[in-house]
């Protein structure tokens, strides 16, 4: 189960890493047709730098991409299946709201509460604890309090 929700987000990286190599191959023959075609007014080496800047630069680019801790996309395929657009799909009124937290999160609506339940879960909610990284355990927690007090505020 724990599983099957956290496989879709390393399927994302490798999608990221894929997708960018794929636009790198586009890129290079783009410009080696640049390069060899006649009527261009740059030299072929010129065009040759520029074809290996643009994939030293793709690639840089794909490896941040796939490292970078994205919290609206760990939410959408970590939480959404139970609290899509910040409500709650299990229990009735357990929204990420400000006051709905205020009124069913354990030690109230504060940071420490919000990331004591991503990494221990409650009832039907996981425990993410070992299946998110520590660094998207801070950052989910970052997140949901910052949207319970906007995206999520009225959602109940
Ligand atoms: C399988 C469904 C499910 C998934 C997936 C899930 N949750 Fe929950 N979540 C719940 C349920 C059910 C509750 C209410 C628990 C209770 O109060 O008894 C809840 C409550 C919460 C609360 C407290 C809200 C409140 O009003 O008390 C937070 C914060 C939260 N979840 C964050 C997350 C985050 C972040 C993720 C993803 C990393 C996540 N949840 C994934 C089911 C889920």
């Amino acid at each position: 189960m724990y599983q099957q929700i956290g496989a879709p987000k390393s399927n994302m990286k490798k999608f990221v890493l894929m997708a960018s190599a794929c636009l790198n191959v586009v890129l290079v023959i783009a410009l080696c047709m640049t390069a060899f075609s006649g009527n261009n007014l740059s030299s072929p080496a010129v065009s040759r730098r520029a074809a290996v800047t643009g994939v030293t630069g793709g690639i840089l680019a794909a490896t941040r991409m796939a490292r970078a801790v994205d919290p609206t996309n760990i939410f959408e395929t970590n939480c959404g299946a139970c609290h899509q657009g910040g409500g709650n799909n299990i229990i009735t009124g357990h929204t990420l709201s400000k006051t709905a937290m205020e009124q069913y999160l354990d030690g109230g609506w504060n940071k420490e509460a919000i990331e004591y339940q991503i990494r221990n879960g409650k009832g039907p909610m996981p425990a993410w604890e070992g299946v998110l990284s520590e660094e998207e355990i801070k950052a989910m927690t970052d997140w949901v309090y910052e949207q319970s007090t906007t995206a999520f505020k009225d959602i109940n």
